[in-house]
């Protein structure tokens, strides 16, 4: 019945909610062109009884005003909101999606962690450059001419310079060396930068990679004054009840030398992968000051003595997040990096 399609057309029309400039096209074609809705609907009127005629005459034609007067709103609707700004999801009222907040890369989080620990214990921060020369990098910390560290293999070397090469440094106990030539003890510093060295890159080995440097020179200072402020360091940072032991080692520049060992912060001392089932796991290479570096300085060896320890950064922030692979650390993955703190400046 003519009646009943006119009605149900209403309704649609009625009900018609556009959520864009397509909805309102396929609205036009469905009711407006000469083959849709509302020109079948007149052809139909055509066909009906006299009686009826004079009744849907009206209601057909108020239908068809319906049909374009619908069209034109949406149409401007529409029109005013093309391309970017074209309406999908309707309400314009909602808040605009977040700028994602970058975070923190571990290892700047542990450095961090470290410094603030012996700032606490009076150490100040210093920085020395990270191209160097044979002396500050070699020489000033008593490694002997034939030392294999100075082998092309192990050091990055820039420029032959006779009797000073200029090199990427290896370690930053070159800042040591630096700092005592410019001042007058007592020094207590700690010296965190990048370093660098010649090694095939593995899950193992980088050939860059950070580390902090520690310097306490003053009258008096003892074995005892290094291991209790190496052992404070590691409760403050792997918490209370961490074990540590030192082992005796060599290195040119400290007279005795030791290398300290942590109880292994995944198994707890048990035995796992991590510590190779020994329950100890090194971080730091440490030891008295070399008279002979304190001499190389100018600093008197029989006034003063002092320590000194070094700890990769990369090594101390594997052990805190179970981190296997240190190339991770410099691939800029966001999937890996965005599970570290995100803090807001
Ligand atoms: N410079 C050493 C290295 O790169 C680490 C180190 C060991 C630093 C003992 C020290 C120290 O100050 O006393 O392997």
């Amino acid at each position: 019945m003519l009646q009943d399609k006119i009605k149900q057309y209403t309704q649609e029309i009625e009900q018609f909610a556009p959520g864009s400039a397509a909805d309102v096209e396929a609205f036009r074609l469905k009711f407006l062109v000469s083959k849709g809705i509302v020109k079948s609907l007149f052809e139909e009127f055509k066909t009906v009884s006299v009686e009826e005629k004079r009744v849907l005459g009206k209601v057909l034609n108020e239908f068809k005003q319906l049909a374009e007067d619908r069209f034109q709103e949406a149409q401007v609707e529409f029109q005013q909101s093309s391309g970017d700004l074209e309406r999908k999801e309707g309400d314009l009222t909602l808040p605009g999606e977040g700028i994602e907040l970058g975070s923190r890369h571990p290892l700047s989080l542990v450095r961090k962690e470290i410094v603030e620990i012996f700032k606490k214990l009076g150490f100040v921060v210093s920085e020395g450059p990270e191209i160097e020369d044979d002396w500050h990098n070699f020489s000033a910390l008593n490694f002997p001419p034939e030392h294999p560290a100075r082998d092309m293999q192990d050091t990055f070397f820039i420029k032959k310079q006779e009797g000073n090469d200029i090199a990427l440094r290896t370690h930053t106990s070159s800042v040591q060396v630096r700092m005592m030539e410019m001042g007058k003890p007592p020094f207590r510093a700690i010296m965190p930068g990048r370093v660098y060295r010649n090694e095939a890159i593995s899950s193992r080995a980088h050939c860059f990679f950070h580390q902090v440097e520690g310097l306490y020179v003053d009258e008096n200072v003892s074995f005892a004054d290094l291991k209790q402020t190496l052992f404070h360091f590691v409760q403050e940072l792997y918490g209370e009840g961490t074990k540590v032991r030192f082992r005796p080692s060599y290195f040119p520049f400290t007279e005795p030398s030791a290398e300290m060992d942590i109880s292994c912060t995944i198994c707890k001392g048990t035995g796992c992968n991590l510590c190779k089932g020994s329950g100890w796991v090194e971080i730091l290479g440490c030891g008295m000051v070399d008279p002979n570096v304190l001499e190389n300085c100018s600093i008197d060896s029989k006034k003063y003595s002092g320590f000194a320890f070094g700890m990769g950064i990369e090594r101390v922030t594997n052990l805190k997040y179970e981190i296997k692979d240190l190339r991770l650390f410099s691939e800029n993955d966001t999937r890996f990096l965005s599970q570290f703190e995100t803090e807001i400046i």
